[in-house]
């Protein structure tokens, strides 16, 4: 019985170092020590050992037993360890590798422009305030003397929630807003998206950004416009830049200006930029009308002031030379990475 149980333990060796895979192991396991393994069949010849043997016979088949678990659970442990190992070594991190790069967003152009404008006029000590982009007719026309019948309005037509409530057409309906508000002097620029309805061309969209600008003061004359103006333009553009002011119209302020700068490629002298002028238009700008100012419980005899109105997109399109507007709005990361 001995030698039989040492023959099965041997076979049991041999198998389990043979075997290469966790599986083979397991086949092992049941072969010998399964209910209808080798051992346990030892076990059930029990019967045909002499009684007073049994006892000791019994001993030695748990001994055998014992052994080849032991032997097998050290196999399992190895080969796992070995499997471990293998896949540690398969699975290595390249930390030399170059890492993946984010993609991130870029600024846009009128977000540069804009974050330009912002830096030069905070620095002459205005506040950067904004208003509502759904407004009301009052506030868009009415407030900044612009009445129901006057052509103004055709030339700023827009899309209107109801006869009272509108999609602002310009940004100069914050002035009203900050006037209202009844805390004087002001000196503010408001930049905001405005709407008309406008075909889509290189040069016009029915969504557009405009920085409207709004200083009320004692003493504030037309040569604080000027100065400031004309200040503002060689910030944007250079310390070369001119500008010039031609007579216009517009019904909140008197009087009116447009503003041009020299043009900044050919200096003055004239190029394709500026189209052979020598000048290009930036802005409108004027003293606030008195009307506008009663209206908002300003006294015209006490404070005067100047306002002006500058297109976002048009100074983000001059400054980066890109010449159709359309592409601003397209918003391709290819286009939008270039500035
Ligand atoms: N709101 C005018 C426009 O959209 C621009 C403008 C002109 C604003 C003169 C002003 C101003 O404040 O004084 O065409």
């Amino acid at each position: 019985m001995k030698e039989k149980l040492e023959q099965i333990k041997a076979e049991a060796i041999r198998q389990i170092n043979e075997s290469e895979a966790l599986d083979k192991l397991n086949d092992v396991r049941v072969s010998f020590l399964g209910k209808k393994g080798e051992l346990t069949a030892v076990l059930k010849g029990m019967k045909d050992v002499a009684p007073e043997d049994r006892p000791k016979v019994g001993q030695l088949v748990n001994e055998a037993r014992e052994e080849i678990e032991r032997i097998l659970d050290e196999a399992r442990t190895n080969m796992e360890r070995k499997l471990r190992e293998a896949k540690m070594k398969a699975e290595v991190i390249d930390v030399t590798l170059p890492a993946q790069r984010n993609k991130v967003g870029h600024r846009h152009p009128n977000t540069i422009a804009l974050e330009e404008v912002e830096r030069i006029f905070t620095g002459m000590g205005y506040e950067v305030v904004e208003g509502p982009e759904i407004e009301k007719d009052y506030y868009n026309f009415e407030a900044l003397n612009i009445p129901a019948d006057h052509p103004a309005k055709d030339e700023q037509d827009t899309f209107y929630i109801n006869s009272d409530i509108l999609l602002r057409t310009q940004t100069s309906g914050v002035q009203v807003h900050e006037m209202e508000k009844g805390k004087l002097p002001i000196r503010m620029i408001a930049p905001g998206r405005v709407f008309r309805s406008d075909e889509v061309d290189a040069t016009h969209s029915p969504s557009f950004h405009q920085i409207e600008g709004l200083v009320i003061d004692k003493n504030i004359t037309f040569a604080d416009l000027k100065g400031t103006l004309a200040e503002f333009a060689r910030e944007l553009f250079g310390e070369e830049t001119k500008v010039k002011f031609r007579p216009h119209h517009f019904p909140f302020t008197e009087p009116s200006a447009e503003m041009d700068v020299s043009c900044f490629k050919c200096g003055g002298s004239g190029c394709r930029f500026c189209k052979g002028e020598g000048w290009i238009e930036i802005l409108g700008c004027g003293m606030v009308h008195p009307n506008v100012l009663k209206m908002s419980n300003i006294d015209p005899d006490a404070y005067t002031g100047f306002a002006f109105g500058v297109g976002l997109e048009r100074i983000a399109l001059l400054k980066y030379e890109i010449d159709d507007m359309r592409l601003l709005y397209e918003n391709d990361i290819r286009f939008l990475k270039q500035f």
